[in-house]
C-alpha cells in the first residue's frame, strides 16, 4: 500500500497523508461517508476510531442503522446530502424527475490512481514530472435515481496539498438536474477560526480582511462571471492567534475563474462546514442519461508553522503543479507597456520611440496595448474586428512587431477576445452572439457588450482571427484582457429550459479557446488580465501563468493589494509595473525607487513615456532594470516571507523578504507610507536565515550571524531625519540585500572580517 493514501482492511477507512499533514474519513453503517481528521500528521487512525465516538442528542433527526444510531445533524460528513435532516448547506443537490432533491448516496468501491491525470476541458492540476501525486477516487452510487457521484482526492505528498473534485454520472434512463455540486466540503470539528480573506474592488483589489468566524452562514462569491474584483476564490481558516511565523492556517482555493461560492457555516453544535465550488445561484446542469458532470478542481492545505508557511506551500505547488508548464519556472520578461504612456493616441513612429528608449534601458518585451486595430481612437468602437488601424499602423501588425524584433526586443500584443462593440463588424454580421435574451434591452459596461462564449461558433471566430494574426506576425506574448462584467445572462444557442447552464459553459469557452491556442503556439506567452485582477485566480493561470494585479500601479496601493495577495499566489503571477506619477488613478507622487521597490516583488514592467522621460529617470531606470536582472529568479521564484503588514497596528508599514531558494541571497524591502514626526523605533527582523551562517547587506559595513539579523533586526530610519535634514519623507522605502557568505558549513563560528 502506498504512502500517501491508506486504507484499512476492511476497505472502510481512508487516510490521506502528505509530508506533515493527514486527512481521513470512514463509511459509516448506512454507507455514508464521515469526516474524521484534518490536520497535523497523526498516526494512523487504525485503531484509535475510539475517538470520533459520537454522543447522542434529543430532537434532531435519526437514522438507525442496524445498531447503530446516526444523527445526520451531528454528523461531519464527507459530502453532504440534501434533505435528510443535516439541516447544513448540502455539498450537491440533484432533482429527479419527481421534483424530488433527496438523494442517498452510498459508498460503493473505491479505486487508486498513480500520478494526477488534468480534467478535459478544465483547468486542473497535473503531477507531470513525477512528484509522487497519488488520486484515490471514491464511488457513492443512489440506485433508486441511478446516479454515481465519483470524489476525486489527490494528494501531493511534498507540497502539503490535497485537490478535491467530484463527478456526478447518471447512470439512468431518465434526465435529472444537478442543481449544486461543490468541490469541496469539509466539516471541522469547531468554529475558533479567523476567516481571512481578500476582497476589494476595482483598482483596489485583493484587500486582506481577517474576522472571527460567527454562527451561521458567512461566505465569499461571484455572480459576475468572472472570480471578479470584489472576491477572490482563495480564503484561509486561521486559528485566531495565528501569525505569520507560527500557529495553523488552512488554505483553500478554487481552479476556476466563473462564478464561485466560498461558503462557511457555523452551525449550533459549533462545529463550521467549508464548502467551495461553482455558485449554485444561477446554476442548473442538465444530465441526460451516461452524461456526467465534472466540477472544477479545489485547493486544501494547512499551514503549520504560520501564514507564511501556508503561502510557501501554496507557491510552490502552484508553480509545479498548475501553472503552465512551459513558463511556470522560466523568467519573466521585462516588459515596456504603452497603455498608461499613449493610451489610444499612438502610431507606429511613436511605439518605436518608446521601444528604441527602452531596449536601450534593457527592457526584453515591448507590449502593445489597445487601441491597434478596426478605427478604436476611443472605448466606444471596434472590439471583435481584430484587424489592424491601418492609419496608426500602416504596416500591420507584421510590420510593427519585425520592428521591434529589429530592435531586439520581444513583442506582445494585447486582445480583448470576449467582447464586441455596438460599432464593429462583428455585431453588424452576427447580432445573435452577444449575450442576452432576445427582445430584451442589454447593459453596457465600459461601451461594450459581451459574445457567448458558449456558441462554439464564437470560439471557433475568435481562434480564427487571433491565430491567422499570430501566424502572420512575430508575437511572443499576449495580453487577455477581459473589461466588463456579465449581464442579462443568456446564451442563445442554449435550450430554453437549460439556461442555468450558461455561466459554465460561458467559461468553458473561454478554456477552450485558450487551450487551442496554447496547443498551437506553445511558445506564446499570456498574461490574463480583466480590468486589473478581476480574474485573478488558478483557472486562469493554468494557461496565463502571470496576471496584471490590478489596474492601479501606485507603489502604495499596489503594496497593499500585492501583499495580501501573496498569501495565495506566488510573486512570478503578479504583472507589476512602474508607471509615471502622478499616479494616473490616485494622483500620488511617490520616488521612482520606491515605484521600483514594490515592482520588484513581481514581474516587472514599466508603463510610461520613457521617450520623454528626463535623463535622471532613465538612468534610474537602467538601473532599476540591471538590478533585477541580477536578482530576477529570486524575486520571480523565491521564497516569500511577510515581515510587517500593512493591515495591522497604525497600517503605516510593510516589509517582506524574499530568499534564494539555496538560501545564499535574501532581499528585504521595508514600506514606511507616511513619514511621521519623532517616530516609534523600528526594526526589522528578517526570518528563514541560517542562524549560524555569516551574512553581509550589501554597500553597507559589517558581517552579522543569522540569528542575530533574525532575532536583534535591522535598524530601519525614519523617512526624515530633522536633525541631518535627510530623507525622502513620504512614501519611503529601503530595500536590502542581504548575502550569505559561507557555503552553509559553519567550519568556523569566528566571525569574518568585513570585506
Ligand atoms: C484594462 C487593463 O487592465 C489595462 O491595463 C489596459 O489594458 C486597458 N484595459 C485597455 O483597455
Amino acid at each position: 500500500m502506498s504512502q500517501s493514501v491508506k486504507i484499512d482492511e476492511d476497505g472502510k477507512l481512508f487516510q490521506l497523508g502528505t509530508d506533515h499533514l493527514s486527512y481521513v474519513f470512514r463509511v459509516v453503517g448506512n454507507g455514508e461517508l464521515e469526516h474524521l481528521y484534518f490536520g497535523p500528521r497523526i498516526h494512523d487512525l487504525d485503531r484509535a476510531q475510539g475517538l470520533f465516538a459520537r454522543e447522542e442528542r434529543k430532537v434532531t433527526p435519526t437514522w438507525e442503522v442496524r445498531n447503530e444510531k446516526l444523527q445526520p445533524e451531528l454528523l461531519a460528513f464527507e459530502y453532504p446530502p440534501a434533505g435528510h435532516g443535516d439541516f447544513r448547506t448540502p455539498a450537491y443537490e440533484i432533482v429527479q424527475g419527481n421534483g424530488s432533491r433527496t438523494s442517498e448516496f452510498r459508498y460503493a468501491g473505491f479505486r487508486i490512481d498513480r500520478g494526477k491525470q488534468r480534467l478535459p476541458g478544465l483547468p486542473s492540476s497535473f503531477d507531470d514530472d513525477g512528484d509522487g501525486a497519488q488520486t484515490l477516487v471514491i464511488s457513492l452510487r443512489d440506485e433508486l435515481i441511478g446516479c454515481s457521484i465519483e470524489l476525486c482526492y489527490t494528494v501531493f505528498p511534498h507540497d502539503d496539498v490535497l485537490v478535491r473534485s467530484s463527478r456526478v454520472t447518471n447512470l439512468g434512463t431518465s434526465p435529472v438536474v444537478v442543481e449544486s455540486s461543490a468541490s469541496l466540503s469539509l466539516d471541522l470539528p469547531d468554529s475558533k477560526y479567523d476567516f481571512v480573506q481578500l476582497s476589494g474592488a476595482w483598482a483596489r483589489e485583493n484587500r486582506l480582511s481577517r474576522s472571527r468566524l460567527h454562527p451561521g452562514v458567512q461566505e465569499i462569491h461571484s455572480t459576475r462571471g468572472a472570480s471578479s474584483h470584489q472576491h477572490n476564490p482563495f480564503f484561509m481558516l486561521a486559528s485566531p492567534t495565528t501569525t505569520e511565523q507560527s500557529g495553523t492556517a488552512i488554505g483553500v482555493n478554487l481552479i476556476y475563474s466563473g462564478n464561485f461560492r466560498d461558503r462557511i457555516e457555523v452551525d449550533h453544535y459549533g462545529t463550521t462546514r467549508v464548502q467551495v465550488g461553482i455558485n449554485p445561484d444561477g446554476f442548473a446542469w442538465t444530465l441526460d442519461p451516461q452524461a456526467s458532470f465534472q466540477t472544477p478542481e479545489a485547493v486544501l492545505s494547512m499551514g503549520l508553522h504560520g501564514f507564511n508557511s501556508l503561502s510557501e506551500q501554496l507557491a510552490r505547488f502552484i508553480t509545479r503543479h498548475v501553472a503552465n508548464p512551459r513558463f511556470a519556472r522560466s523568467p519573466r520578461p521585462i516588459v515596456i507597456n504603452n497603455w498608461e504612456a499613449t493610451y489610444f493616441d499612438f502610431d507606429q513612429p511613436k511605439l518605436l520611440d518608446i521601444a528604441g528608449r527602452a531596449k536601450d534601458l534593457g527592457i526584453e518585451l515591448f507590449v502593445l496595448d489597445d487601441g491597434w486595430f478596426g478605427h478604436r481612437d476611443d472605448a466606444t468602437t471596434s472590439l471583435g474586428d481584430w484587424v489592424p488601424y491601418s492609419r496608426k499602423l500602416p504596416g500591420g501588425i507584421d510590420g510593427l512587431s519585425g520592428a521591434i524584433h529589429d530592435l531586439g526586443l520581444q513583442f506582445g500584443l494585447w486582445f480583448e477576445p470576449e467582447m464586441v462593440s455596438m460599432d464593429s463588424h462583428v455585431r453588424r454580421l452576427h447580432p445573435d452572439w452577444l449575450i442576452g435574451p432576445p427582445g430584451r434591452s442589454l447593459t453596457l459596461q465600459r461601451s461594450q457588450y459581451v459574445l457567448d462564449m458558449s456558441n462554439s461558433k464564437v470560439v471557433d471566430y475568435l481562434y480564427d482571427e487571433m491565430a491567422s494574426l499570430i501566424r502572420s506576425a512575430r508575437i511572443d506574448y499576449i495580453k487577455w484582457d477581459m473589461n466588463r462584467n456579465i449581464t442579462e445572462a443568456f446564451g442563445r444557442t442554449i435550450p430554453t429550459d437549460r439556461q442555468g447552464e450558461f455561466p459554465h459553459r460561458y467559461i468553458l469557452g473561454v478554456y477552450d479557446l485558450y487551450a487551442r491556442l496554447i496547443k498551437e503556439f506553445p511558445d506564446l506567452l499570456f498574461e490574463s488580465c480583466a480590468s486589473g485582477g478581476g480574474r485573478f485566480d488558478l483557472g486562469m493561470m493554468y494557461y496565463a501563468p502571470q496576471a496584471w494585479t490590478s489596474d492601479d500601479t501606485d507603489a502604495v496601493e499596489r503594496a497593499l493589494t500585492q501583499y495580501a495577495t501573496s498569501y495565495g499566489y506566488p510573486q512570478s503571477t503578479m504583472g507589476a509595473h512602474v508607471s509615471e506619477v502622478p499616479n494616473h488613478e490616485t494622483g500620488r507622487v511617490t520616488s521612482l525607487a520606491t515605484r521600483g521597490n514594490i515592482a520588484f516583488f513581481g514581474d516587472l514592467g514599466y508603463e510610461l513615456d520613457v521617450s520623454t522621460a528626463d535623463e535622471e529617470d532613465l538612468a534610474g531606470i537602467r538601473r532599476q532594470i540591471s538590478w533585477y536582472k541580477q536578482y530576477r529568479n529570486v524575486l520571480q521564484y523565491g521564497k516569500l516571507a511577510r515581515l510587517v503588514s500593512p493591515y495591522e497596528d497604525d497600517g503605516n508599514t510593510m516589509a517582506w523578504q524574499i530568499t534564494s531558494l539555496d538560501g545564499t541571497v535574501t532581499i528585504m524591502s521595508c514600506l514606511n507610507i507616511l513619514s511621521r514626526p519623532n517616530p516609534p523605533i523600528q526594526r526589522i527582523r528578517l526570518t528563514d536565515l541560517d542562524p549560524n551562517s555569516q551574512y553581509a547587506i550589501k554597500g553597507k559595513e559589517g558581517i552579522y550571524f543569522g540569528d542575530e539579523l533574525m532575532n536583534v533586526g535591522i535598524l530601519i530610519p525614519q523617512s526624515f531625519n530633522p536633525i541631518t535634514h535627510k530623507g525622502r519623507g513620504d512614501f519611503t522605502t529601503h530595500l536590502l540585500v542581504i548575502e550569505r557568505l559561507d557555503n552553509g558549513d559553519h567550519v568556523s563560528c569566528a566571525r569574518k572580517q568585513s570585506q
